[in-house]
């Protein structure tokens, strides 16, 4: 069982880092394996070329960033968790890149995110906290995920790298996610209870 995280902050030990620190001992407690992804700031955005989605290679046409490995990785994951700072009041660029990039290529042909347990968390400095968190979980809302949530919004508070550590209560919030989201993996690994089938939507627009 494995819940894979990633980080959309190209700082290498910020907020973000910290924070996913903290989920990772309640995970890795729980006896669930748990794995960052920390892409950089070098990620390109989504082409809009739709091979992949054209194709099901499950794969980006783009090879020369970490978003292929993040693709196949949250493919064989249990848990995917979306952890991002807060840039400008959503979600920060490369993040969105990385999300767009994932989504397409494993999510919106035959989708092989469904029913994989999913959470959130983002890191601020002061505002955009809950417009940010609920763009992430909005992101796997629409793949047929199992969203899984703490006992508050997923928004934990500092700005320069450490800070986080003394918002006491975001902190707390986050380990509880992390708690929450292995008990879950664990709950549907042992369900008798076989995982719904799926299948691709019919996809229409608002012109034909
Ligand atoms: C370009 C940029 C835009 C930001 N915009 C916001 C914002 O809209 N609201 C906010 O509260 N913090 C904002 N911040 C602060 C970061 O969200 C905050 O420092 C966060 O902890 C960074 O996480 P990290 O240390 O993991 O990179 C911004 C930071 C940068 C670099």
């Amino acid at each position: 069982m494995k819940i894979v995280a990633i980080n959309g902050s190209p700082r290498k030990n910020g907020n973000t880092a910290q924070v996913l620190e903290v989920v990772r001992q309640e995970v890795e407690a729980a006896g669930v394996e748990f794995q960052v992804f920390q892409p950089g700031a070098r990620v390109h955005p989504c082409l809009a070329c739709y091979h992949c989605l054209n194709t099901g290679s499950l794969r980006c046409v783009q090879t020369d960033d970490m978003v292929n490995d993040i693709i196949a990785a949250c493919i064989e994951a249990d848990g995917i968790l979306l952890a991002a700072p807060v840039y400008h009041g959503g979600i920060a660029g490369n993040m969105k890149c990385v999300l767009d990039r994932l989504m397409l290529a494993a999510g919106c042909g035959v989708n092989q995110l469904h029913h994989k347990v999913g959470g959130a968390l983002c890191t601020l400095r002061r505002s955009g906290g809950m417009e940010t968190y609920q763009q992430l979980l909005g992101t796997m809302d629409a793949m047929e995920m199992v969203i899984v949530t703490s006992d508050y919004w997923g928004a934990v508070h500092g700005a320069d790298p450490g800070e986080v550590q003394g918002d006491t209560e975001g902190m707390e919030v986050a380990a509880k996610l992390g708690r929450n989201m292995a008990w879950m993996v664990k709950v549907l690994a042992e369900s008798k209870v076989p995982v719904p089938e799926t299948h691709p939507r019919t996809m229409t627009n608002f012109i034909r």
